[in-house]
């Protein structure tokens, strides 16, 4: 949600730095953009309803600029409500991220001193607010400062000031990073990957931090007092990451052909932290799997993999639901979060309420720096890369393949671990290689379909779950996942001739039961769509996912991928921004 980037410097071209810096961050989601630049004096800003356009905008020279892209909380989505906002004097602009809950009241007051205010945002009042302080004699730093303790709520605001050609930001929630690039000048993003180009030296910038940034220099202060603090400068390995989509057409895609390389190299490189987890798991009081969407599909899963390989006992909530759950949470219980980006409100917020009852927190993590990873006691780094398809990919079979080798580790079965996973790597190669026109063929029949339904059993049902997300997620199509055993219980009253059913049938104890699920659909009318080792005569179109024991699983969600991001293709609509949706929910 809401992408960042600020650039100050000498480069003449800021503002078209700023936009390629934008572009970057699509991923984010976004349903308006736009950029302030600092011309002759005075802060000009383009922006508007809509996606950035294709091609070059003309911008006039500059060394400073700062844009943002836009997903709409208070004002509906318009040219005026877009980012950046100015004060009166048009010496000031803001860009901001969050909420600011008290907005209402403080627009009353600037009100009545005669500001003008040309949105319905809650931002323009921030800005505003800040000229107030600076009329009244506060240097432009203290009157930032002074204006964000006034907000409530969790915000990240980031004022270019046009006299002391200054960025200041300040942040309770949403992540910001800072990187010093080469020579005089310094970058500002709300996502390190975007400043890929520049550096790869970061600060992280931490809540209660507030940061003022020149082509010189950057300084933190503590937000509350004011008091200068020290920066804390990382190295970021960029070794994962790329910006461009390489020969594939869109991201999802590319994030989906990334997998089998992402499995290999956790299996080669990453048993000695999964092991570290495994004793933390042994010696805690309960471990508890805590995420949101996609990734608590891959917790979900996780509840399997611990029974059925571990044989142990491991709670499971999805983010928003864990503060009613959390009562017997205490001292020496762990909670493991999953997450792609390390930004998810609901994930962040159950972990700081997990921490209040002192208990652990490890997180499975794809973003270095973000908040998640910094709050977490203990950390593993995914390894998938940068995500750049707003819908979850390759980070979610990263995240079974790193809960399936934790399942082994702690039955004392690391080689065979690392065995099965091999399995779902030659399985997932060969569904790459062999099964891709099949799988644009069953989405060619399925394009005109309002609903599909996806069952399973067992480590297959929370894939199900996974596999109906995906489907609505990208081609709008209603879809429903659901355990195979619980279709007599309601939903079989919805087939009819012709209805689609994709059923995840491997060849595990669940094959038997599940077939006859699957046999159920077809005699009233469904079409059933197998994915699984083998064809069977009820099959209407089959999808082959040769077994890899457990890990199954992670051939037979690309399977699934491959079907959703076709049937968005079919439908004329641009998988990798699905409407609505942004690739980090760092709102409530
Ligand atoms: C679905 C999807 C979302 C995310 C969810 C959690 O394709 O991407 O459901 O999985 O918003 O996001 P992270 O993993 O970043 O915490």
């Amino acid at each position: 949600m809401c992408g960042i980037f600020g650039y100050v410097g000498t480069k003449n071209n800021a503002s078209d730095l700023v936009l390629e810096g934008l572009r970057i961050l699509e991923y984010r989601g976004y349903d308006s953009w736009g950029i302030a630049q600092l011309v002759d004096g005075v802060i000009s800003v383009t922006k508007k309803a809509g996606r950035i356009p294709d091609g070059d905008i003309s911008f006039k020279a500059t060394t400073i600029a700062l844009g943002h892209t836009r997903w709409a909380t208070h004002g509906e989505v318009t040219d005026q409500n877009a980012h950046p906002h100015l004060d009166c004097t048009q010496k000031l602009a803001i860009i901001h991220n969050g909420i600011i809950e008290n907005y209402d009241k403080i627009k009353v007051n600037l009100k009545k001193a005669g500001h003008k205010f040309l949105s319905e945002t809650d931002t323009e009042v921030a800005i505003h607010l800040i000229e107030k302080n600076i009329k009244a004699g506060n240097p432009f730093r203290e009157a930032v400062r002074s204006a964000f303790n006034e907000f409530a709520g969790l915000n990240a605001i980031i004022v270019m000031d046009a006299a002391s050609k200054t960025f200041v930001a300040a942040k309770t929630g949403s992540p910001l990073v800072v990187g010093r690039g080469k020579g005089k000048e310094n970058l500002i993003a709300s996502d390190a990957p975007a400043l890929i180009n520049y550096t790869d030296t970061f600060h992280f910038v931490e809540d209660g931090e507030l940061l003022e940034i020149t082509q010189d220099s950057i300084r933190a202060f503590d937000q509350k007092t004011g008091q200068e603090k020290n920066l804390h400068w990382q190295k970021v390995d960029w070794k994962f990451a790329s910006n461009d989509k390489g020969k594939y057409p869109h991201f999802m895609l590319k994030e989906i052909h990334e997998q089998p390389t992402i499995i290999e190299t956790i299996v080669n490189q990453s048993i000695p932290s999964i092991e570290d987890l495994a004793e933390t798991i042994l010696k805690s009081y309960g471990t508890y799997l805590v995420a949101c969407g996609t990734a608590a599909y891959a917790a979900l899963a996780g509840t399997y993999l611990f029974s059925k390989i571990a044989r142990r006992h491991v709670n499971y909530a999805v983010g928003s639901e864990f503060g009613y759950q959390l009562d017997f949470l205490k001292k020496g219980s762990l909670v493991i979060a999953l997450s792609q980006s390390g930004e998810t409100i609901d994930v962040i917020d159950a972990i700081k309420k997990a921490k209040e009852k002192g208990a652990l927190v490890y997180a499975l993590v794809n973003v270095l720096g973000s908040t998640l990873y910094r709050m977490a006691d203990y950390k593993i780094l995914l390894m998938a890369g940068a995500e750049k398809a707003v819908a979850s990919t390759k980070a979610f079979t990263a995240k079974l393949a790193y809960l399936i080798l934790l399942s082994y580790i702690l039955s004392s079965q690391k080689e065979k671990g690392k065995r099965v996973l091999q399995k779902a790597l030659s399985s997932t190669n060969r569904l790459l290689q062999n099964e891709i026109s099949n799988i644009k063929q069953i989405a060619q029949k399925l394009v005109n379909k309002k609903h599909i339904y996806v069952i399973g059993r067992g480590l297959a049902y929370p894939i199900a779950l996974e596999a109906a997300l995906k489907i609505k997620e990208v081609s709008y199509i209603h879809a429903e996942g659901m355990a195979s055993g619980e279709l007599k219980h309601g939903p079989i009253a919805l087939v009819e001739k012709g209805t689609p059913c994709i059923a995840f049938l491997p060849d595990d104890e669940t094959h038997g039961a599940n077939l006859a699920g699957a046999m159920e659909m077809s005699a009233r009318g469904a079409d059933i769509i197998g994915i699984s080792f083998q064809p069977h005569e009820i099959f209407d179109y089959f999808i082959r996912v040769d077994d890899a024991r457990e890990a199954t699983i992670i051939p037979e969600t690309v399977a699934a991928q491959l079907l959703a991001y076709y049937l968005a293709i079919e439908k004329g609509f641009d998988p990798d921004k699905p409407r609505n949706l942004a690739k980090s929910v760092v709102v409530k």
